[in-house]
């Protein structure tokens, strides 16, 4: 089932060139933040470009159900009346997060040091995933949290009255996590600081300090240290959201694959911590080349150019890199099934948590279109066939991960048989236009009947 409503299978053909520009959305970690950040701060915070994936969406509805005012004025144009640090007023009702990690992980973060009750839900692949890795910091505040077995949703939190500052060090790489203690942290008195012994996305501590907070970074032995100042005024903002990388990666990849394509995916942003992938396929020897390279909102950004890569070659993937591109692994394993020699990726256990089990996946739906998969706990292998060397002509589950769904549509555009998906419904959490740009460029993608 998809997330809102019924299944919708999908079948992926072998296309032609794929040819064109390709606008994606904006980004999704950075729509969030706009709408919460903005939830937080004291006046109207105008918000272009947001990402209109059931996701923020989700989220801006738990903004409203806590008291701020979220308004669509179309165009991707958007405003938030926030209510202030410790503004938040208690929901009437359970907040339902859909499928949204991020969004319910910051938002327990937001809510978590103000005295008010909230439960959480979403669909079954959220309620499925962990939430102890948030619950347990931000116990340290005095936040009570009472969920099902496991740490599951559906989980009610008790906002403490008289937070204290904490320190925590993020057992996981995971920038949910640490941005959840960080949102936390606004409300206590002092300072709070969280350490991460590797560099996740830096996109809370940037826009933190874009809304006026005092916060500081320290790269020391142990890893990031990051200190927030907490009780200050957030001072609304003005944000274009800059396009995500992460849905980026579809174009890009299925034009590496193709016979033939030439693609330009304008405004792409290359942070440091969101960039991984594309290192890696230059790596591979991908034809995927950075033109007009420019700084906006003081962040690198790129138009990327992709070009069928018949010569790419597989890869033993840094773990170090792994944090810089962990959403997209399901993607890189599409492209390494089309290289010569393997691809290894190491360090990636953080994938089998994600909105579903992103290697189980992949290696099922890989193996289900011809193509060899090894994996252990924390690594996989993927044994590429080649240009053209993958035979498809399989069945993909993808168990409500809209990267799952998108990854072997791809993967249908350059295998030899058609590859089909039972779900694409969790693709417009977020990248609702898919189908649409995809199908601009030439891809051949349908759906069934159900
Ligand atoms: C995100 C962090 C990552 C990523 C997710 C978005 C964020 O999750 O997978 O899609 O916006 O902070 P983890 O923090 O669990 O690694």
């Amino acid at each position: 089932m998809s997330s809102h409503g019924a299944p919708i299978p999908m079948t992926s053909t072998k296309s032609g060139p794929l040819h064109g520009v390709a606008n994606v959305p904006g980004d999704k970690s950075i729509s969030h933040r706009s709408l919460i950040l903005g939830a937080l701060s004291v006046g109207e915070t105008r918000v272009s470009g947001l990402l209109e994936g059931q996701d923020v969406l989700d989220t801006g509805k738990a903004m409203r159900a806590f008291g701020a005012d979220v308004i669509n004025h179309g165009g991707g144009e958007w405003s938030v009346h926030g209510v202030g640090v410790g503004g938040f007023a208690e929901p009437a009702g359970v907040i339902d997060c859909g499928n949204s990690g991020t969004g319910v992980r910051l938002i327990m973060g937001a809510m978590a040091t103000t005295p008010i009750t909230t439960t959480f839900t979403g669909d079954a692949s959220l309620n499925g995933r962990p939430m102890g890795r948030i619950t347990d910091p931000l116990a340290l505040f005095g936040t009570q949290a009472y969920g099902r077995s496991g740490g599951r949703l559906p989980m009610t939190l008790v906002g403490c009255e008289a937070p204290v500052p904490v320190r925590y060090t993020v057992p996981m790489p995971s920038a949910q996590v640490k941005s959840a203690v960080l949102l936390a942290g606004l409300n206590a008195p002092g300072q709070t600081v969280v350490i991460e012994a590797e560099a996740t996305r830096d996109h809370t501590e940037r826009m933190l300090t874009g809304f006026g907070a005092e916060v500081s970074v320290e790269h020391t032995g142990d890893g990031r240290v990051i200190t927030l100042t907490g009780q200050p005024e957030l001072v609304p903002q003005t944000i274009v959201v800059p396009r995500d990388p992460s849905s980026a990666a579809f174009p890009v990849c299925a034009a590496l694959i193709v016979e033939g394509s030439d693609v330009l995916v304008p405004n792409i942003g290359l942070n440091p911590t969101r960039a991984g992938l594309f290192t890696t396929l230059r790596e591979m020897g991908a034809d995927l080349t950075y033109e007009n390279e420019r700084e906006e909102g003081g962040e690198p950004v790129a138009d990327l150019r992709a070009r069928f890569s018949p010569d790419m070659v597989g890869i033993d993937v840094p773990p170090e890199r792994a944090a810089s591109m962990i959403d997209e692994y399901p993607v890189l394993s599409v492209v390494a099934a089309f290289a010569k020699g393997k691809t290894y990726m190491a360090g990636v256990k953080e994938l089998r948590v994600k909105e579903s089990d992103r290697i189980d996946a992949m290696a099922v739906g890989l193996r289900a279109n011809g193509v060899t998969v090894d994996e252990t706990e924390d690594s996989w292998t993927v044994h590429g066939l080649e240009a053209g060397g993958v035979p498809g002509g399989g069945t993909c589950a993808t168990h409500l991960d809209h990267r799952i769904a998108m990854s072997f549509l791809c993967l249908g555009l350059a295998s030899q048989t058609p590859v089909k998906i039972d779900d694409g419904g969790a693709i417009a959490t977020s990248f609702p236009i898919f189908e649409t740009l995809m199908s601009d460029l030439g891809a051949d993608l349908q759906r069934d009947p159900q």
